[in-house]
């Protein structure tokens, strides 16, 4: 990861800078008005040629401007009044990417607030990733140099301590990023729990049910989609215990004991569609179906990583659905952790069977104060709200409506999207419990209704992240690949709500 150092701010005499601009801007003239001098002017001659005026995503490069710097690039940032730390995270992100192959570059931050400099740098780290691990021979001038980012700031105690809080999330974002990249011949269920199991030394405590384990506990729906893969099924917990004696006082407590909140994950490390297999174009993307998995796992780690003063658990199963000779077949009947039947219509509806189970584990074991579920769980979904948003349902306005502002806050936006009676209809079988598919109409909707069945009345919401775990294109913080999404939403839930 770049490399974030912060220092007091003095003008820089080589290398690259970033330079942060308000729009209309007097306030940050400071920032540049010595920088400028020292060019002859050069700066704001670049800038007034390109019509530069500060707005929110504007940018200009200025290359070697003199005063001994490589080059310059003014990213605007909006009138200051409405700056916001996502508005300032997409300016460190649009301009990191603007400099080609410069080893250092640094910030000229000093009218920018500690907590307003320390998410520029985040974003800048954000859209800094790229995951290489696969690649040997690609020639040196061809990969990226950038290693060193320093941000000079007005109070470096302050901005070094906002960046401390926020440090964490980034190696949240970039843990996640990483599992969902790697190839799904890699990251097998096994292969994924002994990840999670590494986290450990993040103080959280690790948990991993094995096949027999499952099977034990009555897994039927998780073991039914796992039954045709040669890989074997995991079940990982993970806890973290951060709130210490002043968590959640009263309400957010049992028996002495704080409740925690507790995340949920679809990790489906391949899905052909197993019986019913999928067509070949494109089925290389259901490497990402654990991306649900992938984000609780980053949350967790975030959480972890900078103490926060929470109780959660993060509950990830993981499986790989495989067409073979023992793979469930569609009019299967299995019977689910939670004692309800359900009939297997199309086997590519993995997803909901496999949070079904653990979604029951989670609300008996740990009564949480809410579940929260992320998958990539259906297709409808991407054609409803696209790439733009994730769509979300649940059984709490209170939690429906934190999430919805925590989207807007940190930029992973989602929509509430309707439950209700009519769509649970949709899920009547004639030999079981239930069938786990509606039909074509309402698709995503339909396979909500199927996990409210497993969530025994507690408070819960589910995302379904189809559209938004994978990006073909890159975007301010979030270059194209992985998208980590989930990760940022689900921490600035629990630091607005959930701590202290
Ligand atoms: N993992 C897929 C959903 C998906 C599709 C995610 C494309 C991301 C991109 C899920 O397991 C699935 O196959 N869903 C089916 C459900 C259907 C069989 C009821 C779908 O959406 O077509
Ligand atoms: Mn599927
Ligand atoms: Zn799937």
């Amino acid at each position: 990861m770049l490399d974030v150092t912060i220092a007091r701010a003095s003008l820089p005499s080589s290398g690259a800078l970033l330079l942060p601009v308000e729009e209309g801007g007097s306030a940050t003239a400071a920032a540049w008005a010595g920088l400028d001098a020292a060019t002859g002017g050069a700066i704001s001659r670049a800038l007034e040629t390109a019509e530069f005026k500060g707005r929110k995503g504007q940018t200009v490069t200025i290359l070697a401007p003199g005063a001994g710097l490589s080059r310059v690039v003014a990213v605007g940032l909006g009138k200051l009044a409405d700056l916001t730390p996502l508005v300032a995270e997409e300016a460190g992100g649009a301009g990191i990417a603007l400099l080609g192959r410069e080893a250092t570059v640094a910030v000229a931050a000093e009218a920018l607030t500690p907590n307003f400099a320390a998410h520029f740098a985040l974003g800048a780290v954000l859209r800094s990733y790229r995951f290489d691990r696969y690649r040997t021979t690609e020639k040196a001038e061809d990969k990226p140099r950038l290693s060193e980012l320093t941000m000079l700031v007005a109070d470096p105690a302050a901005t070094g301590a906002a960046w401390h809080t926020l440090k964490p999330v980034a190696d949240g974002v970039f843990l996640t990023r990483d599992l969902v990249s790697e190839p799904p011949n890699v990251l097998t269920p096994p292969e994924f729990a002994e990840r999670i199991e590494a986290l450990e030394k993040l103080g959280l405590k690790v948990e991993v049910f094995g096949q027999k384990d499952l099977a034990k506990l009555g897994f039927g729906a998780m073991l039914g989609v796992s039954q045709g893969s040669a890989q074997e099924p995991r079940m990982v917990v993970m806890h973290w215990h951060g709130a210490g004696d002043h968590g959640g006082k009263g309400k957010g407590k049992k028996g002495g004991k704080t409740r925690p909140i507790a995340f949920v994950g679809k990790g489906v490390t391949f899905d052909s569609g197993g019986i019913s297999i999928k067509p070949a174009a494109g089925m290389e993307d259901m490497k990402w179906d654990m991306a649900g998995a992938g984000a609780v796992v980053g949350v967790m780690a975030a959480l972890a990583g900078r103490k926060a003063k929470v109780d959660a658990v993060g509950l990830v199963g993981l499986v790989e659905n495989m067409p073979s000779g023992t793979a469930q077949r569609p009019g299967d009947v299995v019977k689910t952790y939670s004692g309800q039947t359900v009939e297997i219509i199309n086997t590519d509806a993995e997803g909901r069977m496999v949070l079904a189970d653990v979604l029951w584990y989670c609300q008996e074991k740990f009564e949480p104060r809410f579940m929260i579920d992320l998958a990539t769980l259906t297709g409808a979904m991407m054609i409803s709200l696209g790439h733009e948003m994730a769509g979300f349902f649940s059984n709490d306005d209170t939690l429906a409506q934190q999430l919805h502002a925590a989207g807007e806050a940190s930029g992973e936006r989602l929509w509430r999207m309707p439950l209700g009676e009519a769509y649970d209809k949709h899920l009547k079988s004639d030999i079981a419990d239930m069938k786990h598919v509606g039909g074509r109409p309402a698709g995503a909707i339909t396979a909500a209704q199927f996990l409210q069945r497993f969530v025994n009345g507690k408070p819960w919401a589910h995302l379904d992240i189809a559209g938004m775990a994978w990006s073909s294109k890159d975007a301010p913080t979030v270059p194209k690949g992985a998208t980590a999404y989930g990760v940022r939403l689900l921490d600035k839930l629990v630091a607005d709500h959930f701590e202290g």
